[in-house]
């Protein structure tokens, strides 16, 4: 069987690109592959976070793995932290990083550009941090949305770079990012990514978003004036940014089904449509959500998936460690 592994990060809850982009794909392919889901609570404390909120936010982002159809049962979900070669690895791979290639990873670059002062020393070297989360697992494939493909390249190069140097050690592992959804734009401001740090909260819909506000949030997405739905992200970003959710949540419909049956119609029934689709998603996961909160299949899961991604990454840790050279080997 085929092994696949990505991590999403517990900074602020979980939103509908986070979905789409990535944690319905885990879900899709648990059957088919070996899936490592891990919550990446080292990545998340690269930026500030409020103690209080992250333990919140770290529970809800199990549960919303488990609420959106990862089934422990095929799936390893465990929290980074729990399985401690990830921090030891990461520190192997930053040390065969170069400071060239973690300059122009565009993460850091846009932070700098834009101004932002006091970067952590964590948030520039979290690259060599991912590379060390997925080689511990010799996944074949990574899962990721659109703005994560960099990093993987990066792993990659660190791969080799590292079989190179001490003879075979990982898999040189593959990004998978999706045709459709794998970057899914602000409702207020379809030229910037979905995201977490929205400030206006407007443009982001999180999975545990009231429906309400769901749907008032799609009914107010900015448009244009062309008065067609026609999938062309560079000429009509906001009425593509609507296809791709509607798209990405049935099914992944063909665009050209969704334009024959909006043609003629105006943007008023396109969005409602769209909203419905948003919040049948949102409700279902909002159940589960619930059930799932209070039951003990959070530790549970946590648990037995911590157990088994340590087998694996303790294995390769030492064996990356004995391949350098760091271990005494006893007389
Ligand atoms: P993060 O929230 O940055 O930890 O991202 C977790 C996963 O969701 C990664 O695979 C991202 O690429 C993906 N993702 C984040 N934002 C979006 C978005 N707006 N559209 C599609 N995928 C996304
Ligand atoms: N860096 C990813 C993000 O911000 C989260 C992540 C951490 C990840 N480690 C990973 C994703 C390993 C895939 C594989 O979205």
């Amino acid at each position: 069987m085929k092994r696949m592994l990505s991590g999403i990060k517990p900074t602020g809850q979980l939103h509908l690109g986070n979905y789409i982009g990535a944690l319905r794909h885990f879900v899709e392919y648990q059957d088919e592959y070996e899936m490592f889901a891990f919550i990446a609570n080292l990545h998340c404390i690269t930026v500030p976070q409020d103690p209080k909120e992250l333990q919140k936010n770290l529970r809800d982002c199990v549960a919303l793995y488990l609420a959106c159809g990862l089934d422990p049962a095929k799936a390893n979900i465990f929290l980074q932290t729990d399985v401690r070669a990830h921090a030891q690895l990461g520190y192997i791979m930053c040390c065969h990083t170069y400071m060239g290639e973690l300059n122009r990873m565009t993460q850091f670059k846009d932070k700098m550009a834009k101004g932002e002062t006091n970067l952590s020393g964590g948030l520039y070297t979290y690259p060599s941090l991912m590379a060390a989360d997925i080689l511990l697992y010799d996944p074949d494939y990574v899962p990721v949305g659109e703005d994560q493909k960099q990093h993987v390249e990066l792993t990659r190069d660190l791969a080799i770079r590292m079989n190179n140097r001490y003879g075979t050690l990982f898999k040189v592992p593959e990004p998978l990012v999706a045709k459709v959804g794998a970057r899914i734009m602000s409702l207020s401001d379809p030229s910037r990514k979905m995201s977490k740090s929205d400030e206006t909260n407007k443009g982001c819909i999180y999975l545990l978003d009231d429906l309400k506000a769901a749907r008032k949030k799609v009914m107010s997405a900015v448009t244009d004036n062309c008065a067609r739905v026609h999938f062309d992200p560079v000429s009509q970003p906001g009425i593509s940014n609507l296809m791709q959710i509607m798209s990405s949540l049935s099914d992944d419909r063909p665009m050209g089904d969704i334009e024959a049956e909006f043609e003629g119609k105006g943007y008023g029934d396109f969005k409602r449509s769209v909203a419905d689709c948003v919040c049948g998603t949102l409700e279902k996961i909002q159940t589960r959500y619930q059930e799932v909160l209070d039951s003990g299949e959070i530790d549970a899961a946590l648990e037995s998936g911590a157990a088994r991604a340590s087998v694996i990454a303790d294995e390769k840790l030492a064996a990356v460690q004995k391949a350098i050279g760091m271990e005494i080997i006893l007389k």
